[in-house]
């Protein structure tokens, strides 16, 4: 066969795969939506967010006050409700912290740990991150583990091994807990908020790299999800679709208003 045609095919099969790949898509809403804005974010957009979390796993992720509100709202609907981070304690003096167990208390599913954000400025380190992970995991919630690089780090092409260390503890901690569902965001730091992505090439490589250096560690039990973050927007979120092993997004500035995160979640 020409390979002409044979790409064609090959595109046509991965587009046809696409509209039934359930993808997962978590609105990182950082300290930008206030609480009456959470709520009316699903409240007034009940019906267009129930109709996309059929087909898709929506995860809302705001400040932690709001959390309550929002698992009222969103009563017997199938939107998930994340948090951005929790301590690294099971309880105890720790003032101003919140435990994985009160998160889930409140309704909590799944959590962000080890955004860059929190790296960068709580100096936060890959063993503080890893008993973070263990404490969500205890209390039952699917933590989103973040990775990646810096600028630099890029351009010195050491992004790997940086991966390789920020997963190191995690891959122990999946087989320890023997987790059913591995839930990894790279986020290269140089995209989160910069409006730059990486081309496809470099993400291709990336997440088959990550796939292979995840599942060679992990038991065949766990399902790894591998999402991307950094500047997604509808029409980046479009061509990443298509990338092999990706399968969501972790999305910050374009999520905090139902139009742009709805364009993202529904471009198939
Ligand atoms: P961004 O943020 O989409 O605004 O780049 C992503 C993130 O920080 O998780």
């Amino acid at each position: 066969m020409p390979s002409n045609i044979l790409y064609d095919l090959q595109n046509d099969i991965m587009l046809y795969c696409r509209d039934f790949m359930k993808y997962i898509f978590v609105a990182n809403w950082k300290m930008n939506v206030l609480t009456h804005q959470v709520v009316d974010f699903y409240n007034n957009n009940k019906n267009v967010l129930e109709t996309l979390a059929f087909q898709n796993t929506i995860i809302l992720c705001p400040s932690f006050i709001s959390i309550p509100p929002l698992a009222n709202a969103i009563k017997n609907s199938s939107i998930h409700i994340g948090a951005q981070d929790c301590s690294a304690h099971l309880n105890g003096a720790y003032t101003g912290e919140v435990s994985a167990q009160s998160l889930a208390q409140a309704g909590v599913t799944y959590c962000i740990v080890g955004h860059s954000e929190r790296r960068t400025y709580w100096n936060e380190t890959d063993e503080m991150i890893a008993k973070k992970t263990e404490q969500l995991l205890s209390a039952q919630i699917i933590p989103i583990i973040c990775i990646g690089e810096t600028l630099q780090e890029h351009e010195q092409q050491k992004t790997k091994s940086i991966l390789t260390k920020q997963l190191e503890l995690i891959v122990k901690l999946a087989q320890k807990f023997s987790v059913k569902e591995l839930i990894i965001a790279y986020e290269p730091i140089w995209a989160i908020g910069t409006g730059v992505t990486p081309s496809i090439d470099y993400l291709e490589n990336i997440f088959n790299w990550l796939y292979t250096h995840i599942t060679t560690q992990i038991s065949r039990n766990t399902e790894l999800q591998l999402l991307y973050g950094g500047s997604v927007t509808a029409a980046s979120a479009i061509i990443f679709k298509t990338i092999k092993h990706i399968n969501g997004f972790l999305i910050g500035g374009a999520s905090t208003t139902v139009e742009s995160f709805k364009s993202i979640i529904a471009d198939k």
